[in-house]
């Protein structure tokens, strides 16, 4: 333990403020701390189940998943989902398409004692604590086993995912013996009977164990990929290891004697490597060859990497709050989720829409890179926010197939996108209908080329995504005996509505991105001509494309102007029903949804999500005040919030309309979506595009930050909560990187790395 206080430049008085804690145990919140607990480094993750799994909780159940809206469906397991995942290990289900394959449990270590195993739920246990500790993602769990032999141990597990070297995973259990003796046999595992949604994904699972100290098990998927595991033990004192695999688990059981105030350590250093990983070379003999340097580099050694590494990613995007203890955990807890989440190194894949802590949405990719969670990696971690462009630019080529599977020239994104970029959305709805995800990546694209001035972006890959993406526009509007064109049977971010005319988002954000498309081919011409002749060539970009693009763009309807009082949703908007919240709606801590069948709800006016505060979140300097006023007051009494990702959206808006209590409710509801005990949040995942809309709502919202997309300079209009007295973090900005530091009445901006103090001023 006394390593784990040593972390150089960290405030280890903190705890409160960074360890996230169940106290008590309570069987019924168990999945949801698997969830919450879920440790990761980008390129591995897995939930934070016990290591010795638990009691009526079979984790190799089959059955078939069928197509549902995950919102409303009701999840299985209800006790335990283990999960490991490897971003881009995939696999096919019969009806849902691709999706992430729940990979062999590697955290597996029992502890035996006269017949009886620690169990949760069976054992007798007292002093039950157990945290994750978010400035190192360790995570801890101590408690005091009374063994059926009446042995009185003290147990302390703690565990990591190496944040430098990533293919480690690292644990240990500490046992004391407070009072009694007898035998304690350690049981380490590899366990292969994981089902991802009820499929087994698994062609082969082969264990085998050495005796001596080191077990591995060697798995081909469906999908053909190898995933080789392989640990090393190390025990304190003198152990025999001995074999006992048993059909798709590799274990080694070893026995001690142990008496009052014997002490006992066990590790268990686990290397995992699979044939996607880009390094050279087998996976078996890379993973022996991680654990052989791994020993050498030695336990503490180890940590003091992975510490180094997560100290440097702190660094950056760590936001300070003084005066509310409980919001700065919580805006932790989300950043760390965002950290672990990201692995800016591969760009053949994003961050799914589970954080990879789950497998309710298979893995996917959603709009929620680019809308929610690209703000936090423009301003914390630029490089992470351009590995999340390169993968939409990497599958152009399956936007292409989309495109031509519903009969259109040029790119469509997927609504849920597979690793190819191809639609793996099984819903017919949102697949067919909510298009503006093809838009909104255009969006994303300006939103990095702003914020960082990477200019050259646009030039090698953009061009290829708008053009592309500009192509299939025109093909997918229909033009009116008006001369109009519109964008008719569209899903816009409200999915409660499935088949509106002229989505007041969509049709903005496509306008925005065939203007710019236009825009960048004309600077293109006239600055970069070879670039601009080679995009021709490769784009086979003909001469009247330009002014199609341009004429699109031009004559696009919008269901409003600046003189539109309420900005409607859609041309239809008005035409849906009015619904009878407090008769449907009898409890509200459900989703709405659950109260209302989906025919009835497709044709009223109840939305799951913001939807037009969207709209004007993204493109603020187009609605003037009484405009964003007026669509929060018409909007938000009936917004039902059943996804997670309108609730950010509600609270930037009313900071920024100055409804400070509004503002603050909406910031508790953000915090409770993956921490509130009361809903289970995070049993099936983290919701990791509000973990985005966290940041979003502190630094746009409280801190008043003026998008990059739209503002060339660092421009703040802080509106801090009340009690807040400081608010401060990083902010990387056009290539360089500066400390912001909000007070109630005034704010500084700091230049980091260089001369400094670069603007300042008293509100
Ligand atoms: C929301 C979508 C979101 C998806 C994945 C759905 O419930 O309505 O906007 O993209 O979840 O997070």
């Amino acid at each position: 333990m006394e390593r784990y206080r040593r972390i150089e430049g960290l405030q280890m008085n903190e705890e409160h403020l960074w360890c996230l804690k169940e106290s008590g145990y309570e069987a019924g919140l168990h999945k949801h701390y698997e969830g919450l607990f879920t440790q990761g480094n980008g390129y591995m993750h897995v939930r934070g189940s016990f290591e010795e799994g638990c009691s009526d909780a079979p984790q190799d159940e089959e059955y078939l998943r069928f197509p549902d809206n995950v919102t409303l469906e009701k999840p299985r397991h209800p006790k335990s989902k283990q999960g490991t995942f490897i971003p881009g290990i995939v696999a096919q289900h019969p009806l849902l398409k691709e999706e992430i394959v729940n990979l062999p449990y590697m955290l597996g270590l029992e502890l035996w004692s006269a017949g009886g195993r620690l169990d949760m739920d069976l054992s007798r246990i007292s002093g039950y604590s157990r945290w994750l500790d978010l400035r190192d993602g360790c995570l801890h769990r101590s408690l005091i086993w009374e063994t059926p032999g009446g042995m009185l141990l003290k147990c302390n597990f703690e565990r990591y995912i190496s944040m430098a070297d990533k293919h480690l995973c690292i644990q240990r259990v500490q046992v004391e013996v407070l009072a009694g003796e007898g035998r304690l046999e350690v049981r380490a595992t590899l366990r292969g009977d994981v089902r991802t949604n009820g499929m087994n994904h698994f062609d082969s699972v082969v264990p085998s164990a050495e005796v001596g100290c080191s077990l591995s098990l060697e798995t081909l998927t469906e999908g053909g990929n190898q995933i080789f595991m392989h640990s090393a033990l190390e025990a304190s004192e003198a152990v025999i290891w001995h074999e006992e695999n048993t059909g798709v688990t590799a274990a080694l059981r070893g026995e001690f004697a142990l008496q009052a105030g014997d002490r006992l350590t066990v590790s268990k250093l686990t290397a995992v490597t699979t044939d996607r990983d880009m390094e050279q070379g087998g996976t078996g003999s890379r993973a022996l060859a991680q654990l052989s340097r791994a020993r050498d580099i030695g336990w503490d050694g180890l940590y003091e990497r992975h510490t180094a590494s997560w100290k440097s990613k702190w660094q950056h995007a760590d936001i300070i709050i003084q005066g509310d203890d409980l919001a700065q955990l919580n805006v932790r807890a989300s950043i760390y989720h965002l950290l672990r989440a990201n692995r800016e190194e591969d760009d053949r894949v994003a961050i799914c829409a589970k954080g990879y802590a789950g497998e309710a949405y298979f893995g996917r990719y959603f709009w929620d890179t680019e809308i929610n969670l690209l703000p936090f990696y423009l301003h914390t971690n630029p490089q992470a926010a351009r590995n999340l462009l390169l993968f939409r630019y990497n599958t152009l080529d399956g936007a292409r197939r989309n495109a031509q599977n519903y009969g259109y020239r040029g790119a469509r994104y997927a609504w849920e996108s597979s690793l190819s970029g191809e639609e793996q959305c099984a819903n017919w709805q949102y697949a067919d209908h909510e298009i503006h995800i093809t838009a909104d990546i255009v969006y994303a694209l300006y939103h990095y080329v702003r914020a960082t001035g990477d200019e050259e972006f646009l030039e090698r890959y953009g061009i290829d995504i708008l053009v592309e993406t500009a192509r299939y526009w025109c093909g997918r509007v229909d033009w009116n005996r008006e001369g109009e064109c519109e964008l008719l049977g569209v899903m816009g971010p409200d999915e409660y509505l499935p088949l509106t005319r002229n989505n007041a988002f969509t049709n903005r954000m496509v306008k925005f991105s065939l203007e710019q498309t236009v825009t960048c081919l004309d600077s293109l011409m006239s600055s970069k001509q070879d670039s601009y002749a080679a995009a021709v060539e490769r784009l086979n970009i003909r001469p009247e494309e330009r002014e199609l693009f341009r004429h699109t763009a031009e004559k696009l309807r919008l269901p409003y102007d600046s003189g539109t009082d309420v900005v409607p949703q859609s041309d239809d908007f008005a035409s849906y029903a009015d619904v009878d919240f407090a008769g449907i709606w009898t409890d509200r801590s459900r989703p709405f949804g659950h109260f209302i069948s989906q025919e009835r709800n497709y044709r009223s006016k109840a939305l799951k999500q913001a939807d037009v505060l969207e709209l004007m979140l993204l493109f603020p300097q187009e609605f003037p005040r009484e405009q964003l006023k007026a669509a929060y007051d018409y909007y938000e009494p009936i917004t039902t919030h059943d996804s997670s990702l309108s609730v950010a959206v509600h609270g930037i808006v009313a900071t920024w309309l100055n409804q400070p209590e509004a503002a603050a409710n909406f910031l508790q509801r953000v915090m409770a979506i993956d921490l509130s005990t009361e809903k289970k949040g995070a049993a099936e995942g983290i919701h990791i595009a509000n973990c985005g809309g966290l940041w979003q709502l502190i630094v746009y919202g409280l801190a008043g930050l003026k998008s990059a997309m739209w503002s060339g300079s660092i421009e703040l209009e802080p509106r801090l909560p009340e009690g807040w007295t400081e608010l401060s973090f990083q902010l990387a900005w056009q290539g360089e990187r500066y400390r912001i530091t909000v007070h109630p009445d005034a704010y500084e901006v700091h230049k980091l790395e260089g001369r400094g103090y670069v603007a300042g001023t008293t509100l």
